[in-house]
């Protein structure tokens, strides 16, 4: 059960925390985890400028393997339970759904292969995804921005692509902007019904 957080602060100091700590954590390294996800933010904020829920799933996608060490299969829902209230359910789906997105990039590219991570030795993988999960997959209204957070995530996948301390401070502001923005459009739907 993850405790979500319940100001940008909250997640700005959790990450600048980690960003820290080089120690392995259930495997994974704790730095190397918010770097590359401010990395995979880099790119995405690069390819679609104007998509700040897309670019802060992508710094976000793999903050469950902080959450809940050690889980490798829970770590996209535990990411999209902490994110959604504070940044929406549009950005929290993303990131839930990045797992998946490589099992379908795994069933219907040739050679596709993501490069197993730190933990991969004792944790559990994801299953191939089935035929008629490609197809309900490929319909889901998030289909085709998923792909891009997992172009992104594979991307940022080499140790020299880790975002700097500049990188993940830019990418980390980034989070107010977006939280800005979700408070403008909730103001805009209570006035109209006002
Ligand atoms: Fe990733």
């Amino acid at each position: 059960m993850v405790t979500p957080p319940r100001s940008v602060s909250d997640v700005r100091n959790f990450l600048l925390f980690w960003s820290k700590v080089e120690e392995p954590l259930a495997g994974d390294v704790p730095a190397e985890v918010v770097a590359h996800g401010a990395a995979c933010a880099d790119h995405l904020s690069n390819w679609h400028p104007h998509d700040l829920e897309l670019s802060v799933a992508g710094l976000l996608h793999d903050v469950g393997l902080l959450l809940v060490p050690g889980d490798e299969l829970g770590h996209p829902a535990h990411g999209a339970d902490y994110a959604r209230p504070l940044f929406g359910g549009r950005t929290a789906d993303l990131i839930a759904l990045h797992v998946n997105a490589q099992r379908y990039l795994e069933l219907t590219v040739d050679g596709y292969r993501v490069k197993p991570p730190p933990t991969a030795a004792f944790a559990a993988q994801p299953s191939l995804m089935t035929v008629e999960e490609a197809a309900a997959f490929q319909k889901h209204p998030l289909f085709r921005f998923a792909l891009e957070l997992r172009r992104a995530d594979d991307a940022a996948s080499e140790p020299e692509a880790r975002a700097d301390a500049e990188g993940i401070a830019r990418q980390v502001a980034r989070l107010t902007s977006l939280v800005r923005s979700l408070q403008r459009q909730d103001a805009a739907v209570s006035k109209e019904y006002t």
